[in-house]
């Protein structure tokens, strides 16, 4: 939906983070940069609204399990502020892959949220280009999703189970396109395979049915 000047009350002011283009619509430019731990409510909040309030509930008590989660570090925790509102937000955790032939550094970009309001405007692409960014300089070599395969390979992610990764837990084959795969250091995939292990938080069948 785009965001108008009089339907959305944090998109009104065409200051800070937004200008007013030559047609009179209000172009946006979100901001995204690392959570501080004063954006827990707003996080919650931005989930609940994406995910909605059946699912939405469960998916803001596990980012608040996976940002205290000793296993899940090291994280990279991203929100896309509008004039300072909390619009979107993504989390990136630490992976391991079990039996691989040599250390990896490893990441699960989980989960993904962006207000509704806010959506079809390039927000979720900006965070997970940003993450990958950061992951990338950080020298995170892997990086997996479990979600949408008409959305992640438009930010380079690709089916994994057929390079050799197997989610932490079994994906019905019906659904196996949903659990991708990118290298952000080109020419490891092919060289490491094995069983991705998650942060514990994160370590519950119920968060790997797609
Ligand atoms: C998925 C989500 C994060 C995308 O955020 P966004 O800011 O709208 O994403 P972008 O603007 O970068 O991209 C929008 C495009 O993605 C597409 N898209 C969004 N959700 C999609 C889905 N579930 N499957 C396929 N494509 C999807 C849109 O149709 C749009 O396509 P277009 O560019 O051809 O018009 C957002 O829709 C959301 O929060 N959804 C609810 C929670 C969720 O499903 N999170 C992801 C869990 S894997």
């Amino acid at each position: 939906m785009p965001c108008t000047r009089t339907g959305i009350p944090h998109c009104s002011i065409p200051a800070g983070d937004g200008t007013v283009s030559d047609q009179g619509q209000l172009i946006m430019n979100p901001q995204v940069r690392k959570s501080y731990e004063s954006d827990k409510q707003a996080i919650s909040d931005v989930a609940i609204a994406a995910f909605g309030q059946g699912q939405g509930p469960e998916i803001a008590d596990l980012i608040a399990d996976l940002l205290k989660d000793p296993s899940a570090l090291p994280l990279l925790s991203l929100v896309a502020t509008v004039d300072e509102y909390v619009v979107g937000h993504i989390l990136f955790t630490s992976a391991k892959i079990e039996h691989s032939q040599r250390m990896v550094s490893s990441a699960i970009l989980a989960p993904l949220s962006v207000r509704p309001e806010y959506q079809g405007q390039g927000i979720g692409g900006q965070l997970i280009e940003e993450g990958l960014k950061q992951l990338k300089a950080a020298g995170v070599e892997l990086v997996f999703v479990l979600g949408h395969p008409d959305y992640y390979p438009r930010h380079g992610f690709s089916p994994a189970g057929i390079k050799g990764f197997d989610a932490p837990y079994t994906i019905l084959p019906e659904h196996s396109d949903a659990w991708m795969v990118q290298d952000l250091s080109p020419g490891i995939i092919g060289h490491v395979r094995g069983q991705v292990i998650c942060a514990d938080a994160l370590n519950d069948p119920k968060h790997w049915q797609e």
